[in-house]
Order: structure tokens, then C-alpha cells, then sequence
């Protein structure tokens, strides 16, 4: 019988291909093929083109088979990405391609009473913010009135967050926020608008405060990973960071649909760690054989969550710290293909 439950027996020492890499990233937990037979209804993911979406789309629709139940799994983006929109649709995700600005278009898409949304804009906010603040706060509005039958788990992001001592164990869900730059802003702005509609409408909806997820084709770890092995200096400002496995963030997002609400529950997502990017560096300078190359130094603050209260409802994380680590060493020495798009997790000033 195929090894794929989430226990470290049936995790590999190392992947070494990128379908090996999907697999793992969209395997369904038990836990969550309960979860999704319990809900009624079809499953929409709204940003399904981005980093996370397709493994996300890809464990939903192994979970309803799995589950043997019969419901529409329907992923939504413009798909800027060449090709995403037939891979999807050859495992039985259903797509629809829709600018989410467009009322007209969004009136179209079809009814579901279970939505995912991960859409958002980061990079690019410098140069033109009003399309960051129109993307990460009038689509929310816009789809909280097309879609407020239904429930909706929300992609937010930590970044709502002030940066906390690094001693405090990290910002958990009584922490106000008091986001840095006009990204993190827009970010707040997001929620509120889904959290303004949910008590207006009586939607039921779920914020999901993310931070980092890891895939070993984009996030923090390949970032300090790939500098290190280029020999290239790493900024120590922002000196520790929280990161999680995608396949870890998927299964809690499905997971979470269960327990919407209006007023919206607010979960942070992320690792148990309070990672020091110094340390981080000079373990893959260990692995690789190279001296890692630092500039500046930690601050003594940094953008950091404490995700106990999401362990207590779903469980700690499967894929640990060192397995991470281990997995993106080997995937940069093999040369494994990357999505080439840094996560810039140094910024201090919010600016991206
Ligand atoms: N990845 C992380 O580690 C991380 C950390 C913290 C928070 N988050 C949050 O989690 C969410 C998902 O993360 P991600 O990394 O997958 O984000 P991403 O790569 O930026 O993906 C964003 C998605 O939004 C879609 N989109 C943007 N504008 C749109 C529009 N006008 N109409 C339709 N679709 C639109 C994009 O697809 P098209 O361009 O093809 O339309 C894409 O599918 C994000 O919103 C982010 O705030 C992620």
C-alpha cells in the first residue's frame, strides 16, 4: 500500500522531484477528509493561480475523493500563469477564469456554499498602491455581498501585526493590531471588510493570519537557503521569523471552513519556532560546507505570532523545523526548480 499519511514513517528523507513535492504538499489529513464530508456543499477557491492555491485545489479535491463524495471543487483567478488552468482542470478541479474587480464577472461565478479566499496583492505596492488597497479591500467587499450565503476562510497574513520583542514569544490573537507600511495596512483593511460584512450580513467567516508558509520552490527557508549558497549576504534585521509546511497550512485552511462564524474567529497560522535567521544560515552553511555571509545585525524585534491557539484546535504541525530544513538544503543542491519569487522577508520598514 502507497505510504501517505502524514506520520514521519511515511514522510521521505528527502524529495527529489517536483510531482513528489505536490503530492506531499496537497495530502489530505484524516482529519480533513472528515471535515470536508461533513460540510454541505461545493468548495470555491477564489486566488487559486497563486503559490499556495494549486496545492490547496489539489488536496480539496483528493480529500472529496477520498471521502467518495460528490462535490464541485472550482478554482477562480485571472491564471496569469500559463499552463496552471489545464493542470488543474486534468485532476477535476473545474476553473473559471475572472477578474475579481469586475462585478459582472464575479456575478457569474457559480454558487458554492464553502469558499476559500486567498487573493491578495504585495509586491508591486510601492510602485502603484492604490491597486494593492482595491485588490486586498474592494474585492473582500465584493465578494462578501456575491458570496454571503456562504462561509468564507480568509488568507490574512501575521503582517497585521506590529513587530513584537522577540522575547514575547510572538503576537497572538489579543495582540491589537498595528500593521507596519501601507501592504500590512491594506492587509488589516481586509479583514475589516470581510469582519464589517459578516456582521452586517450575518456571513459566516474565518481569518486565517498566515505566516510564511514553506514550499521548497518559494518561501523564507529556500531565500536564506539560496543566499548561503551563493554566497550572499543575508540582513539580520529582521533576525527571526515563523514558518510552517504549506501541506500543514492546507489542511488547517480546509479544516477551518467548519468553524466560521459572525462575528469572524480570527486563527494565527504558523510554526511552533522562533526561528533566528543567524542560526538558520549557519545550518545550511554546515549542510552546503560554506561560511555563511551576514550584514547588519538583529534588532531585538520582529514580526512574529504565537500559534498556540491553532494548535489546540487542529494539532501541532506534521512536517517539523529540521525535516524542512533538510528538504530545502537538498532541493537547492539539486537545483530543483524555484518559482523565482523572493518572499523579501527582511523588510522591516512594510515596504514591498
Ligand atoms: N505564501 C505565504 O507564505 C503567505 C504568507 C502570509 C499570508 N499569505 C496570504 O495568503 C494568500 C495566498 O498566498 P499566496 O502566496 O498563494 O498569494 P499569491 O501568490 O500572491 O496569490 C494571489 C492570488 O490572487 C489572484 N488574484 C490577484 N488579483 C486578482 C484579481 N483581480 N482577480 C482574480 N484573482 C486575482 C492571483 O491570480 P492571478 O494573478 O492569476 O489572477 C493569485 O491566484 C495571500 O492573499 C496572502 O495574503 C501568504
Amino acid at each position: 500500500m502507497a505510504c501517505s499519511s502524514f506520520k514521519p514513517a511515511c514522510l521521505p528523507d528527502l524529495v527529489g522531484s517536483e510531482p513528489e513535492l505536490e503530492e506531499i504538499l496537497s495530502r489530505p489529513m484524516p482529519e480533513t477528509v472528515k471535515a470536508v464530508s461533513r460540510l454541505g456543499g461545493d468548495i470555491l477557491i477564489l486566488g487559486v493561480s497563486g503559490k499556495i492555491g494549486p496545492t490547496l485545489a489539489r488536496l480539496v479535491k483528493r480529500a472529496v475523493d477520498e471521502g467518495g463524495l460528490n462535490k464541485r471543487v472550482i478554482g477562480v483567478s485571472r491564471f496569469s500563469t500559463p499552463g496552471l488552468r489545464e493542470e488543474l482542470e486534468k485532476i477535476g478541479v473545474e476553473t473559471f477564469s475572472c477578474d475579481l474587480l469586475e462585478e459582472e464577472e464575479v456575478e457569474r461565478l457559480p454558487e458554492a456554499s464553502n469558499v476559500i479566499y486567498m487573493v491578495g496583492r504585495k509586491f508591486g505596492t510601492q510602485e502603484d498602491s492604490s491597486l494593492t488597497w482595491a485588490v486586498n479591500t474592494y474585492i473582500p467587499a465584493i465578494v462578501s455581498r456575491r458570496f454571503k450565503k456562504s462561509r468564507i476562510v480568509v488568507f490574512s497574513t501575521g503582517n497585521v501585526y506590529p513587530l513584537v520583542p522577540v522575547s514575547s514569544g510572538g503576537a497572538d490573537e489579543s495582540t491589537p493590531p498595528d500593521p507596519v507600511g501601507e501592504y500590512a495596512q491594506s492587509c488589516l483593511g481586509r479583514e475589516r471588510i470581510f469582519e464589517y460584512f459578516s456582521r452586517k450580513y450575518g456571513l459566516k467567516t474565518l481569518l486565517l493570519r498566515l505566516n510564511y508558509a514553506i514550499d521548497l520552490r518559494y518561501g523564507v527557508l529556500l531565500d536564506v537557503a539560496r543566499k548561503v549558497f551563493e554566497g550572499l549576504p543575508i540582513d539580520l534585521r529582521m533576525g527571526y521569523v515563523n514558518v510552517i509546511w504549506q501541506g500543514d497550512v492546507n489542511n488547517i485552511a480546509v479544516r477551518s471552513l467548519e468553524l466560521c462564524s459572525s462575528p469572524p474567529e480570527v486563527i494565527n497560522v504558523t510554526g511552533s519556532e522562533t526561528v533566528s535567521v543567524r542560526w538558520l544560515a549557519e545550518k545550511f552553511g554546515a549542510i552546503f560546507g560554506k561560511k555563511p555571509v551576514f550584514k547588519n545585525s538583529e534588532t531585538g524585534n520582529a514580526l512574529l505570532s504565537n500559534a498556540s491557539k491553532c494548535f489546540r484546535i487542529f494539532g501541532p504541525p506534521t512536517v517539523t523545523l529540521d525535516r524542512m530544513i533538510k528538504w530545502v538544503a537538498h532541493w537547492v543542491l539539486i537545483g530543483g526548480r524555484t518559482f523565482n519569487k523572493p518572499t523579501h522577508f527582511e523588510v522591516v520598514n512594510g515596504r514591498f
